[in-house]
């Protein structure tokens, strides 16, 4: 097991991606390692927002990971290995979700789950990736202001034991970090493709210039997403450039 072979938890604290960027400044981590918490008090989301999880309620982690075999181009592929060990651990559970691209955590119109990857490259070559996430497990009211929150018990009507649910998620994603340890990032991708919300469904999106209707068709290997437009013009956007309407 690499995912979860060391686990160091603290009470609170600002950010567990901040936390576990100090430590491997101070410190030799081993790969795999999970800084995890109860409580964050700036934990921060994907384009500078920030993310909210009731004190112990929620899975709050950030795993430390040595992606060194990925060239910086293809970044993404740890992405999507991360989503779908997510999904992995959440249909034990629920019937179904899907991944919002580029990588929020949905079962049926709410997000359940969200990603923030932080890498740092030198000489060309990842030096580390922390991969944090934000799961929300047993929070029953969100009042942050975030759109569609939803935990577990709010979709199940039932408590979880966080430790038994952190063994889990680590386990999950393990597996998906060993299919890219694997060479198999081409099946990442197909399985991350075909658990997309919103896939193949015209749908409402909002672009740099305008609001359209569109297709999701596929995602490139960088990462970026293929919309087919209603007048059968082909477009491509990577992240911040396309907006779901929901
Ligand atoms: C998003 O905006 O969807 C990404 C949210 C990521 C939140 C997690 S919680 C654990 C880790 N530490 C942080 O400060 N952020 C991530």
């Amino acid at each position: 097991m690499i995912i979860g072979s060391n686990l160091l938890f603290f009470k609170n604290l600002s950010s567990t991606n901040t936390r576990a960027a100090e430590l491997l400044r101070k410190d030799n981590l081993q790969e795999g390692t999970i800084v995890y918490t109860n409580h964050q008090l700036s934990g921060r989301g994907f384009s500078g927002n920030s993310w909210e999880s009731e004190d112990g309620k929620n899975l709050l982690i950030s795993v430390v990971l040595f992606p060194s075999f990925i060239n910086p181009e293809d970044q993404f592929h740890l992405s999507m290995a991360i989503s779908l060990g997510i999904c992995d651990f959440l249909i034990r559970y629920v019937p179904f979700c899907t991944i919002k691209w580029p990588n929020d955590i949905y079962v049926n119109n709410d997000k359940i789950a969200g990603i923030l990857v932080e890498s740092s490259i030198m000489d060309s070559k990842i030096e580390y990736s922390i991969a944090g996430i934000g799961l929300n497990i047993n929070q029953e009211n969100f009042t942050g202001g975030a759109p569609n929150p939803v935990s577990l018990l709010r979709l199940t009507g039932r408590n979880y034991d966080l430790d038994v649910c952190l063994n889990q998620l680590a386990t999950d994603l393990d597996g998906r970090y060993k299919q890219l340890i694997a060479g198999k990032s081409g099946q990442t991708r197909k399985e991350y493709i075909s658990k997309l919300f919103r896939l193949n469904e015209w749908c409402e999106y909002k672009d740099l210039k305008s609001n359209f209707t569109g297709r999701i068709l596929t995602i490139s290997d960088s990462g970026r997403i293929i919309i087919e437009m209603q007048t059968g013009e082909i477009a491509e956007y990577s992240f911040k450039e396309l907006e779901f309407i929901l």
